[in-house]
């Protein structure tokens, strides 16, 4: 959420900041702005909006001239969306200027002790207190006043500084907010994720907590808030552009679905040797697995989809009781967690608000905490006492597909890692299930090559108004994630309902036409669920089921159907999950939805 780019150098600065923020549009925006030092003062351009009206506002940034400047794209918490309330913020006097990300806890205290001093707020923002309280504070040294002012926050923040006082620098420091300062020739970059900074260099440094970094255009140098000089590794990005950019593909989402492949590919296949799963990262031993009496789940939203299919596999493979919690709900009631407890966190991003402050609360009980990350070097990977990277690659679109596969994968590897060194699985079972997790792959090859049949019924069912996902067992944890995918992109009123509760109140909500998407990959559940198939048919219901090839009698059943290759019970989500991604992505290209930039969403939610 909101995205961060700074430019010192020698060329002008403008466009490779619009060029810049394009990049970080995946993190969510609603409105945006840059503002350079154009020799003289400290010029602002803002919109409310897409990027294209600061592109409209500032000609492309061939309006406004300057060799040092920030940008930012702003997700509102504090004042509406407005022209006023969008970044870079200026002081009073308008000698400084400030981008921001994150929330600044105690901003109401800090604005009415400056507006007694007589300071002039323009904003509803948290942010402008801290372009207020630099140039209140301000004695000469812009570094100096930048520690001096965040000694008074409290909340999280990455900020990029600029001022007219100390032309030749940026400022940038960030706490629990991502920033990474990108390192070139006689030019120097801030942003709050790599795509931004990639047509420019590959080198950069990962900003830790309480790090600032002072960026001139023939270096940067890192201190600490008591301004030591810290020494960084400089870190050089392996993934090509083109893993941030489209390759050819209208949507992004599209290309992260068809990427699936490969990415579980690339997650699975290092933690593989001769037939063996290896898990280096997780650094308990069998004493210690055997010892905890639970496990934990921890994550919002699609990754939390994960954790309820988790539930699923770890109790019947592990045979230890396992909780999933939303991260949110988690972290304010009191938990009954400990040091016997596994925790596992699970999210994309690494940066997730409520899944880290989860994860801290657990760790604050005693337990250990294992995280399943995709952003390498990001808080929750920091924080965590073992982190299991996927390697998905960066996911750009909102709605996550990749990510969401490759956390299954590694819920798989663990499984079977555990199941071993507990003794819940036989060494029969142990080699069926890595040779099944081995094939998952070109099942998912097998399965988009036949995408056009599940376009070909998105364009029969686009028009439903409301749409009912069923399933059991663990076809039910995958019609959470069924039913949310196409909501969030196509704006359908959607739900994903356990069959059996059906009776208990959504059945009176089936109608002439209503579309069930019902889920029946879990063999020892197929009777029960063609009951419920039934069931809703009886009401009006029109019925598209899932289900594995060795079932074609479903097409007797069902109005409609897709089928999957088999394979064991456990992994099945990871190929069902294919055709509801392709269903949710095709009915929203059907409905003309911004399918990349789903409406209000944001792909890294930093803010609670
Ligand atoms: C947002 C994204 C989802 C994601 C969730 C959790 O809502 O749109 O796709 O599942 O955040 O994010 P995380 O980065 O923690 O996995």
């Amino acid at each position: 959420m909101c995205g961060i780019v700074g430019y010192i150098g020698y060329e002008q600065a403008a466009p490779f900041l619009l060029g810049g923020l394009e990049k970080l549009e995946y993190r969510g925006y609603d409105s945006a702005g840059i503002c350079l030092n154009d020799g003289e003062k400290l010029v602002v351009k803002k919109s409310k909006g897409k990027l294209e009206e600061l592109k409209k506002l500032t000609n492309n940034g061939n309006d406004i001239i300057g060799t040092v400047g920030i940008g930012h794209t702003r997700w509102a918490t504090h004042g509406e969306p407005s022209d006023v309330n969008a970044h870079p913020h200026l002081s009073d006097s308008c000698r400084f200027a400030v981008v921001h990300n994150g929330i600044i806890e105690n901003y109401l205290q800090l604005k009415d002790m400056l507006t007694a001093k007589g300071v002039k707020f323009r904003s509803m923002t948290d942010t402008e207190v801290i372009a207020q309280l630099i140039e209140y504070y301000y004695k000469g040294d812009l570094v100096d006043t930048v520690i001096k002012v965040l000694s008074k926050l409290d909340g999280s923040y990455a900020l990029g500084v600029i001022s007219i006082e100390d032309p030749d620098e940026i400022i940038a420091v960030r706490k629990e907010s991502p920033l990474i300062i990108g390192l070139g020739e006689n030019e120097n970059y801030i942003a709050s994720d790599v795509p931004a900074i990639l047509s420019k260099t590959r080198s950069i440094y990962r900003l830790e907590n309480n790090e600032i970094a002072i960026l001139r255009r023939d270096g940067v140098k890192i201190i600490n808030t008591d301004k030591d000089e810290v020494t960084k590794q400089v870190e050089t990005i392996n993934w090509d552009i083109d893993a941030a950019e489209k390759g050819g593909y209208e949507h992004f989402m599209f290309k992260e679905i068809m990427e699936q492949p490969k990415a579980i590919r690339d997650t699975i296949t290092p933690r593989i040797k001769n037939g063996r799963i290896v898990l280096d990262e997780i650094k308990l031993t069998a004493e210690q697995v055997k010892s905890f009496n639970k496990i934990n789940i921890l994550a919002c939203g699609s990754a939390y989809h994960v954790g309820v299919v988790a539930k699923y596999i770890f109790e019947k493979v592990l045979r230890k009781p396992v909780e999933t919690d939303l991260a949110s709900e988690f972290r304010y009631r009191d938990p009954i967690v400990d040091e016997h407890t596994l925790t596992i966190v699970i999210s994309q991003s690494g940066e997730t608000a409520d899944t880290k402050e989860a994860m801290k609360e657990a760790q604050r009980r005693g337990s250990h905490v294992i995280s399943i990350v995709n952003v390498v070097g990001s808080a929750i990977a920091s924080e965590s006492d073992d982190v299991i990277y996927t390697w998905a690659g960066p996911e750009i679109a909102v709605a996550t597909t990749k990510a969401y596969s490759t956390q299954l994968a590694v819920i798989y590897l663990m499984a079977i890692y555990f199941g071993d060194m507990l003794g819940t699985i036989t060494p029969d079972e142990y080699r069926n299930y890595v040779s099944e997790l081995e094939s998952v792959p070109d099942k998912i090859t097998k399965i988009l090559e036949e995408e056009e049949h599940v376009q070909y019924l998105a364009s029969k069912l686009f028009n439903s108004r409301d749409v009912f996902f069923i399933g059991r067992n663990i076809d039910y944890a995958l019609s959470l994630e069924g039913s949310l995918k196409l909501k969030e992109i196509s704006y359908i009123h959607s739900e994903a309902y356990a069959a059996g509760e059906l009776k208990h109140g959504t059945i009176s909500l089936i109608e002439k036409g209503t579309l069930v998407i019902a889920l029946a990959t879990h063999e020892e559940l197929i009777g029960k669920i063609v009951s419920n198939i039934k069931e809703v048919q009886a009401r009006g219901a029109n019925v598209l089921c899932l289900a594995c090839e060795n079932h074609q009698e479903l097409k007797d059943v069902a109005q409609s159907t897709i089928f999957i290759p088999h394979s064991c019970d456990m992994m099945l989500p990871s190929l069902a999950v294919i055709p509801l991604q392709l269903f949710a992505y095709y009915v929203a290209s059907l409905k003309g939805c911004d399918i990349d930039k789903p409406r209000n969403l944001a792909k890294s939610v930093t803010v609670e």
